[in-house]
């Protein structure tokens, strides 16, 4: 089954309001005449505002707008109330914000976030009708130690015992080695490619159909020199891009890539 590769840029924590603007002009500039490839981009939250205006004006060419959909870095679980510094699936949908980002390594890391809590926003996601691109990865020490597909396999199951394999229908997953990410040591395309097809086999135990149309990004030093690579590989479906998201240019080379070599 043909699946539609998805190239989304996690901008983390960088920009202003001016560099937002900038970015998503040049993007829409860079991107023009991209049909094979889903584009996202996860400005911070502050900026959404922002890139939904920057996006919308029609200067240049109104397909553009269409083929770059805005997301979030997080979301909370809770949809209103008394959740101090929280953002809810409703204020994300009010931006028109599609494409979610949890259980990222570094919110893994830095703010102590479980695989309950995570499948919690998985769940608050699919409830909302929001797409979660749900990150999944091994540190260096769980890599050298052989545990890369238990450690996917823990984190994937959080979601599949708790909502099912049919949580993950029109669900993307991020497979980031947390090794790889902001180091420039990205996975060989055969590293990937190997994780990618546990990850996709281990979801078909549950529903071979649900696994044959999940979208898996690999994410970890993509840049616009070893996509095209990575790309050739059948079980990768696309990045999830941190530093190379910054440059219009890299990260319109990386769309490209992805939609010559899924075409
Ligand atoms: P990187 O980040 O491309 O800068 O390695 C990827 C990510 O964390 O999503």
């Amino acid at each position: 089954m043909a699946r539609r590769p998805l190239v989304m840029g996690n901008w983390k924590l960088n920009g202003s309001k001016a560099f937002t603007k900038a970015l998503v002009e040049e993007l829409k500039r860079e991107l023009d005449g991209v049909t094979g490839c889903d584009v996202a981009i996860a400005p911070p939250v502050m900026y959404l505002a922002e890139a939904e205006a920057a996006l919308n004006s029609c200067e240049c060419s109104c397909q553009t707008k269409q083929i770059i959909a805005l997301g979030s870095q997080n979301v909370d679980v809770n949809v209103s109330g008394a959740f101090t510094g929280d953002i809810s699936t409703e204020m994300l949908k009010d931006f028109g914000a599609k494409y979610i980002i949890i259980g990222h390594s570094e919110r893994r890391t830095y703010h102590k976030e479980s695989d309950e809590f995570i499948a919690k926003k998985f769940a608050a996601l699919k409830q909302a009708d929001l797409v979660p691109v749900l990150c999944i990865g091994e540190t260096e020490a769980e890599n050298e130690a052989g545990q890369t597909e238990a450690v996917c396999a823990k984190q994937l199951d959080a979601v599949l015992n708790t909502l099912g394999a049919d949580a993950f229908n029109g669900a993307v997953i991020a497979y980031e080695p947390v090794w790889a990410i902001g180091t420039g040591k990205s996975a060989t395309p055969a590293q990937a490619q190997a994780v990618h097809a546990f990850i996709r086999g281990h979801i078909a135990k549950h529903s071979q159909a649900v696994a044959d149309q999940v979208i898996i990004q690999y994410g970890g030093s993509v840049n616009d020199a070893n996509a095209a690579e990575l790309f050739t590989q059948p079980d990768i479906d696309g990045a999830l891009v941190g530093g190379a998201s910054l440059k219009a240019p890299a990260f319109a080379v990386i769309v490209k890539a992805a939609e010559k070599a899924k075409a």
